[in-house]
């Protein structure tokens, strides 16, 4: 074989050149598509371990605090006849609810009435498994009532815990530490912002499927939801909307929106809770807006979901790019919390004359990426990106935009999810406080380009909220793994704070 030319070496040598690049250029772009695809359902996704402190028997969740009651979710394992003891704190478990039968594997829900106001109980459950004769008892947890005005209490708030990203933006583990670190602060009540439920993620959406993405954090948010009510505000992940619904039991709207308030207590309007009072079919009450006052603080969720004829953010199941389905060719003002929440919602904070007034959604208008960046547009600011004020003709009987309505009545903070960032920024004298993930496990600034303004801290945990006759205070616990702590940075670690004002609105 005669030897290669200078100039076939060179050639050679350019086509190697060209295919090694060409690889690598491809195995980038995988890494990247793989990176935005949250969670396509690798077998390490679908698994999720179960808390390791949590009781082994079951779970159990309360919800819908009130001055004299509260209500229980019972998740026991076995079948077994049952009761709860309970008693004010410091005191004999003298009182009793009503039998309880359980049944393995089915959520039970049960009220305790006739409680005393602004005081704290001490309960556990009482239960004889079939088949054996000796009752047993659960750990002692508690219970607290509705503060009277003038008294301290904490709450926490919980951004998105997409447990189905494990183990990119969850780890159980960690989930579980940052739990605990929750429970042993005693708040009075946990708000979750939504993307706690992610059906779309699922491979096979089905109503048992469904039912397995709630079940699922059961465990988890039992771990303080045994000692304080969960309060559950809907994200885009969840698919819990009005455009997931197509007239029959079998619609992935009723499969999700069942499966929350079956596992899950949430409030319904009654004497205490004011919220949504139209029912939707195979649901009931959908109990997906809600409002409560506590202490001096008045509490308000908000849902856009239920409310849009069109999938708000991303429709299920389809690509962003899909007909009829993705984000491209939305028009946001399609986007709504409908008249009856939004009369209620003017009427709710008007009417408070709290000290201290809290808004929670998953995000304002329901999609998007920022805070203030948002809070000029659409239904919420008025104002159309294109500049023009459409407000009027495109929301006709409204009296102005919903952050307008913040301004006037004296919203202390709004509290949204979905960007996955801890960041506190202020518009018109109204703080949007962006919470984080409670166990991620990286030290970044998720979705940070989206904030042009305000405090940003990386990483994950919980955003507390302090409330004394003196001053309220928010604060953000950090979130580490143990591998994670050093000298200078320790799990609970309170990483960010800051002092909110009483409310200045109207009505003050
Ligand atoms: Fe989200
Ligand atoms: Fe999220």
């Amino acid at each position: 074989m005669r030897p290669l030319t200078v100039m076939e070496k060179v050639t050679i040598f350019g086509i190697a050149l060209l295919i090694a690049s060409v690889a690598l250029l491809q195995d980038k772009n995988n890494r990247q598509k793989q990176e935005n695809r949250p969670n396509q359902g690798s077998s390490r996704s679908r698994e999720y371990p179960l808390p390791t402190k949590a009781w082994g028997e079951g779970s159990v969740l309360l919800g819908n605090a009130t001055d004299t009651s509260v209500e229980i979710a019972i998740h026991f394992k076995s079948n077994a006849e049952a009761v709860i003891e309970y008693g004010l704190s410091g005191e004999a478990l003298n009182q009793k609810s009503e039998n309880l039968s359980l049944k393995a594997g089915t959520p039970f829900q049960t009220k305790l009435t006739g409680l005393k106001p602004n005081s704290e109980y001490s309960y556990r459950l009482r239960y004889k498994k079939l088949g054996e004769t000796a009752f047993e008892s659960s750990p002692t947890y508690r219970i607290q009532t509705q503060r009277k005005p003038g008294t301290e209490f904490m709450f926490l708030v919980q951004g998105d815990s997409h447990p189905e990203r494990v183990p990119k933006m969850n780890i159980p583990s960690l989930y579980e530490r940052t739990l605990l670190t929750a429970k042993a602060q005693k708040p009075d009540l946990f708000i979750c912002l939504g993307d706690d439920f992610s059906v779309d993620t699922l491979r096979e959406r089905t109503k048992q499927t469904v039912e397995g993405v709630y079940t699922k954090q059961v465990p988890y948010l039992g771990l303080v939801g045994n000692s304080t009510p969960i309060y559950l505000v809907n994200g885009n992940h969840e698919q819990a909307a009005k455009a997931n619904l197509d007239g029959t039991e079998n619609s992935l709207g009723v499969w999700v929106q069942n499966a929350r308030n079956r596992n899950f207590v949430q409030p319904a309007p009654d004497a205490f809770y004011s919220g949504n009072t139209e029912p939707v079919e195979h649901i009931g009450p959908l109990r997906n807006y809600f409002a409560w006052t506590w202490g001096d603080a008045l509490f308000v969720t908000i849902d856009p979901y239920w409310h849009s004829a069109t999938a708000v953010d991303n429709a299920v199941g389809k690509g962003p790019k899909a007909e009829g389905g993705g984000k491209r060719n939305r028009n946001l003002w399609d986007i709504t919390l409908g008249d009856s929440q939004y009369k209620w919602l003017t009427k709710t904070l008007t009417e408070s004359k709290a000290k201290y007034k809290f808004v929670f959604a998953h995000h304002v208008n329901g999609t998007g990426r920022g805070g203030i960046e948002n809070a000029t547009l659409y239904e919420w600011g008025g104002k159309d990106p294109r500049g023009g004020d459409l407000f009027k003709s495109k929301r006709p009987g409204w009296e102005m935009p919903i952050h307008q309505l913040f301004v006037k009545t004296g919203v202390s903070v709004f509290f949204q999810g979905h960007d996955h960032i801890f960041c506190k920024q202020e518009l018109d004298g109204v703080i949007y406080q962006s919470c984080p993930c409670p166990a991620d496990p990286t030290n970044s600034l998720i979705n940070g380009d989206a904030y042009r303004s305000g405090d940003k801290v990386p990483g994950a945990g919980l955003v507390r909220v302090t409330i004394s006759p003196t001053q309220t205070k928010v604060d953000y616990l950090r979130a580490y793994e143990p591998s994670a702590e050093t000298d200078g940075h320790k799990h609970g670690e309170v990483a960010f704070s800051y002092l909110v004002k009483p409310s200045t609105g109207a009505n003050k």
